[in-house]
């Protein structure tokens, strides 16, 4: 029992207290545990190879989790074991590099020691004057400066860019009413409108909906052939809004489609914007990050002029989860958007509740933790020009994947590849029966994890190349197996392993 020495006011001398806190009993033996999570994660990331992209929980491995809140602790190490057995093999498996599903970042061993440490510290990164906040601050400048932003725009992490986007809504809201829209909600106001592509996320319409504005006038934009925003229906449909009498107050570019990740012509949105004075805001939640590769930043031209960008740093960037940034260019707005005047929260002229700006003066969180250390440790490691190399070299393997599907006798293009989507169908699936079936057989073989969307009302099979991972030879693969798939479906027989 470890015995400490604490101040006995009554005595005015030290005694003695058991240690009632839940610091280790004996360091050495925990600092033995820790280094064999530690080691238990190097090795799972560096033997990521090996293993099934992903396998579902047994149903006896599931039950362990309906077990009732244990009354009792129980040691480090029997904890690990039951996380190396029961856990590790069965999660999402975005690490993998054959996991191309939805738009999954890989993280790397860095960002895992990053976000280690980030506990380790524990900051409460709401506000106040310490250190993480200027870590946060100054990811802030290398975004201003990587968008040629002003340096004075004001920028704050938050769990991902469906956040960033509804705090986009709740700006661009205050832009057009006034801070007085805060207390006096939406109801005295004219009925506000906005507008994104029909191919935007539909985080957007929820932001719409969790700003008051509803989501029935989020105007969706038809897309061109290459499902970029139709600069023209843009027009036509603020006039007709004006006409009648609504009051248009956002258009939400986009910078990287979920669907297919194309970019949208941000420089005509941004003229457009310019013209009606509406905010223009661009959902940028992989695509944005493009502006780090030379290769890739021409096609984000009109970035720039954007008053604000949602984006996430888990994605293309490779931090671990989560990390989403909303940047702005007008950080008035932003703060009369969140700033508070509870007593609790008032800043003092020194000590640590100094400081102007907090964090949670630009967004909803109070409480939140240090996001930005695994993005500055990621920065800092690779380096903005490797970083940026990743990014182009994953449109490459995206690049070689459109070769093979339009080599391939079995597949077809289902759209262009702008950037790092292939969407692809089995000719002649008109339905996209078999397309589903293939992605589903591919996840439970555990050797590649595509996903599936809609492109013209069809399910076709989506790969997004994310992961820093992911090389031209695992295309080989993936196709090889997805075609084995397809050609198993079409004879009538069930993949190997099914019941
Ligand atoms: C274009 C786009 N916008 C928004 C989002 C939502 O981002 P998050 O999942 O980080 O909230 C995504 C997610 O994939 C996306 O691709």
């Amino acid at each position: 029992m470890t015995r400490s020495a604490v101040f006995d006011h009554a005595n005015d001398a030290f005694a003695t207290e058991r240690d009632t806190s839940l610091d280790p009993q004996d360091w050495e033996a925990f600092r033995a545990d820790a280094h064999r999570g530690l080691d238990m994660m190097i090795d799972y990331l560096r033997d990521v190879r090996d293993r099934k992209v992903w396998q579902p929980a047994p149903a006896e491995v599931r039950a362990e989790f309906k077990a009732p809140m244990p009354q009792q602790g129980k040691p480090l190490g029997e904890l690990l074991e039951t996380f190396e057995k029961s856990m590790l093999p069965y999660a999402t498996g975005n690490t993998h590099p054959l996991f191309m599903g939805w738009v999954h970042g890989g993280g790397t061993p860095v960002g895992m020691v990053a976000e280690m440490l980030a506990a380790g510290l524990n900051s409460n990164c709401g506000g106040r004057d310490h250190i993480a906040i200027e870590v946060e601050r100054e990811i802030t400048l290398w975004l201003a400066e990587a968008f040629d932003f002003p340096r004075e725009s004001s920028g704050v992490f938050v769990t991902g860019s469906s956040m960033a986007n509804m705090i986009a809504t709740l700006v661009a809201r205050t832009d057009v009413l006034g801070e007085q829209v805060r207390t006096d909600g939406l109801r005295a106001s004219r009925q506000l409108v906005g507008y994104a592509s029909t191919e935007a996320h539909a985080c957007i319409e929820r932001a719409f909906e969790m700003a008051g504005v509803g989501s029935a006038f989020l105007r969706r934009i038809p897309v061109n052939e290459k499902h970029e925003m139709d600069g023209a229906s843009l027009r036509a449909a603020i006039a007709e809004d004006r006409a009648a009498g609504l009051m248009p107050f956002v258009v939400v570019g986009s910078a990287g489609t979920v669907n297919t990740g194309a970019i949208d012509d941000l420089a005509t949105l941004a003229d457009i914007c310019a013209k009606e004075d509406i905010w223009f805001h661009v959902d940028g939640a992989f695509g944005a990050l493009g502006v780090l590769s030379p290769e890739l930043k021409p096609l984000l031209n009109g970035l720039e002029r954007a008053d604000s960008v949602a984006l996430d740093f888990h994605k293309w960037l490779q931090v671990p989860y989560d990390a989403g940034f909303f940047i702005c260019r007008h950080p008035d707005l932003h703060r009369q958007t969140f700033m508070s005047t509870a007593a609790y929260l008032s800043r003092a002229p020194r000590g640590l509740a100094a400081a102007d700006i907090w964090p949670c003066d630009l967004g909803p969180d109070l409480s939140r933790g240090f996001r930005a250390l695994k993005t500055w440790f990621t920065f800092q490691s690779f380096g903005a020009e490797r970083l940026g190399a990743i990014l182009a070299q994953t449109c490459g393997v995206a690049r070689h994947l459109e070769a093979l599907i339009r080599r391939s006798v079995i597949f077809e293009l289902s759209a262009d590849v702008t950037l790092n989507i292939v969407c692809f169908s089995v000719k002649g699936d008109t339905t996209g029966r078999i397309n589903r079936e293939i992605v589903m057989d591919l996840h439970e073989s555990g050797g590649a994890a595509p996903s599936t969307t809609k492109i013209g009302g069809r399910p076709v099979i989506r790969a997004a190349i994310v992961n820093h991972r992911t090389q031209t030879r695992d295309m080989e693969a993936f196709v090889a197996a997805a075609e084995a798939c397809a050609a198993r479906i079409m004879a009538g027989r069930a993949a190997p392993g099914a019941p």
